[in-house]
């Protein structure tokens, strides 16, 4: 396996997230686009993993809370799709959660979709607790999950999940 780096994002970087982005945005590039822009300018950060020529395999942004000076969000958690390189998602989780904790925050909160298994299983090994569910109005049976992970484990149920990168 190539030897991999974490790394700020930056601009360059985009030309090769523009088709990850397709995966969350149905196929809308330019969603994606003003949303990694939006996420290169603080008080956003947004951080890729990188080979070791500096190709990204994982990228991950979070944003601070509007409501709150000890919260955040992660968003735009993606790997490329397949064929899709191993053991990159949860490196990055880790990384999002050590930045949140530099950063102060108390709270780490992430949206997916229920039916995201990958995405379910590894915020919820690593800690996450499902706080808020509610129904996708563009499809029946689909519904968008809230999940936090909070400093110390004050959520009911605690953080007992391994954050280990
Ligand atoms: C979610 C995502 C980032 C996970 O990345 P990844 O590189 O597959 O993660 P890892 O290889 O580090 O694996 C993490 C865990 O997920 C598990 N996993 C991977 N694919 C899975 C699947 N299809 N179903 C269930 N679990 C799965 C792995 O087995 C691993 O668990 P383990 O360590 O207990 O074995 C990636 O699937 C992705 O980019 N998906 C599309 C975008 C997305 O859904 N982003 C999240 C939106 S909030």
């Amino acid at each position: 396996m190539d030897e991999r780096c974490e790394r700020p994002a930056v601009a360059e970087d985009l030309p090769l997230l523009l088709p990850w982005g397709a995966e969350l945005t149905a196929g809308d590039e330019r969603v994606f686009a003003q949303a990694f822009h939006q996420a290169l300018r603080p008080p956003a950060e947004a951080w890729v993993i990188a080979e070791a020529r500096g190709k990204p395999v994982g990228l991950c942004a979070l944003t601070p809370s509007a409501v709150s000076s000890c919260a955040g969000f992660l968003e735009w958690l993606r790997v490329p799709p397949a064929p899709r390189p191993p053991g990159v998602g949860r490196p990055l989780v880790a990384l999002a959660l050590r930045r949140s904790a530099e950063r102060g925050w108390r709270q780490l909160h992430v949206y997916t979709f229920g039916e995201n298994r990958p995405s379910l299983h590894l915020y919820l090994d690593m800690g996450f607790l499902p706080v808020a569910t509610w129904r996708d109005f563009r499809g029946p049976g689909r519904h968008y999950v809230q999940l936090c992970w909070e400093a110390g484990g004050d959520l009911q149920g605690g953080n007992g999940g391994r954050a280990g990168g």
